[in-house]
């Protein structure tokens, strides 16, 4: 009810963003309602792609709790293009999730190419849902990096446009592009401007450097500067850890949307809790309970989809634990728990000594 009131003033809520911010965030081009992809987002706040984590399931969780759109975690391209049936279970996604944007990693534009011409015959047979194609040009993590692909990208900004470029001429849907500000120095307004020229239909813009990590707390302005150099809608992303962080972030850089990654895992209420604060009202933070129905919500969906197993259950049941005190016996407990139902039962004898 909660969340079917506050996306329905959705518009409302573009509004407010927008009067409240400076005279040249308003003149700035408005896309209303914030189409991505092929879709029209109902809300202005966004689940990121996180590998093991983000699976129909959760997705899906996080839209109910309010999440305008999802990604799934990426997928190398080659392996999509070598028919490893991995890829494909890490791709899958269901009508009922749209708004989603399928996440694929890769560096080379011919392999990029035949990827995204294998997910459009899937999409085309009603196999795959998705409102765009999402390229990763932001992971920093030292396989992807050897490879040549994500964040080792960001090096190479002609490359990027190759391959963005490659895509577009091979896709039917909307290609869409997550960077993040540069490799080690911010170069994102030229990385931006040559995504969006070699056709991309929307960007997602991490504020931090690949070689920064998250150390990192404060500097989302590049992302102010990106959407107003872009014609195209952006997504900021980075450190909108909490509802309030999340409106900050919106209202002060004047993206479209933004990105809550890593802050929504354990915690897929950050979804209408922030919707919530950006249209006036604050929600009180989650109670163990609501935590626990999640939990169990998140099992059922992943149940009804195919993709339960100790090991989601495990990652997702510590995450919903972070935040409540006395959880060192029950992490312990998880971490030794071999089926899901001993880490169901873990969960439902855990009683927070905070009560948050
Ligand atoms: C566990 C984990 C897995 C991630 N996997 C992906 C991924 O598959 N694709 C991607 O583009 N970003 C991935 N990311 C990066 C996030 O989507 C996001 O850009 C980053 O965490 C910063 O946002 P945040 O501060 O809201 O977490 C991952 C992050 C985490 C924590």
């Amino acid at each position: 009810m909660l969340l079917l009131s506050v996306l329905g003033k959705c518009s409302t809520i573009k509004e407010e963003v927008f009067t409240r911010q400076s005279p040249k965030l308003r003149r700035m081009k408005r896309h209303d309602p914030m189409k991505y992809g092929n879709s029209d987002l109902e809300g202005m706040f966004v689940l990121g792609p996180m590998a093991a984590y983000t699976d129909i399931a959760f997705r899906l969780l996080c839209r109910h709790r309010g999440a305008a759109m999802c990604f799934t975690e990426f997928s190398n391209a080659n392996a999509i293009v070598r028919n490893v049936p991995e890829s494909f279970r890490l791709m899958r996604t269901c009508r009922e999730e749209m708004p989603v944007g399928i996440q694929i990693f890769g560096p080379d534009e011919e392999v990029m190419k035949k990827a995204v011409q294998k997910i459009g015959e899937r999409v085309a047979t009603g196999e795959l849902f998705a409102s765009c194609i999402d390229i990763n040009f932001g992971c920093p993590s030292g396989s992807v990096i050897r490879a040549g692909a994500g964040s080792a990208l960001l090096k190479k900004p002609e490359k990027i446009a190759a391959i963005v470029s490659a895509c577009v001429s091979a896709s039917k849907l909307p290609i869409t592009a997550k960077i993040r500000a540069g490799w080690n120095t911010d170069n994102a307004v030229q990385i931006a401007t040559l995504v969006e020229k070699a056709g991309a239909a929307g960007l997602t813009i991490h504020w931090r450097t690949a070689t920064e990590g998250r150390k990192r707390s404060s500097g989302w302005e590049v992302v102010g500067e990106v959407k107003r150099a872009a014609g195209i809608p952006v997504i900021g992303n980075g450190g909108a850890n909490t509802p309030e962080r999340a409106v900050q972030f919106l209202r002060e850089t004047g993206c479209d949307a933004v990105m809550i990654s890593s802050a929504a895992l354990g915690n897929p209420g950050i979804f209408g809790r922030s919707n919530a604060l950006l249209n006036g009202s604050e929600l009180p933070p989650p109670t163990w309970e609501e935590k626990l129905s999640d939990f169990h919500e998140y099992a059922r969906l992943a149940e009804k989809f195919g993709v339960l197993s100790p090991k989601s259950m495990r990652a997702h049941a510590i995450e919903f634990l972070t935040g409540f005190e006395g959880v060192k016996l029950a992490r312990k407990r998880l971490n030794a728990a071999k089926t899901v139902g001993e880490i169901t039962a873990i969960m439902e004898e855990f009683t927070p000594a905070n009560r948050a």
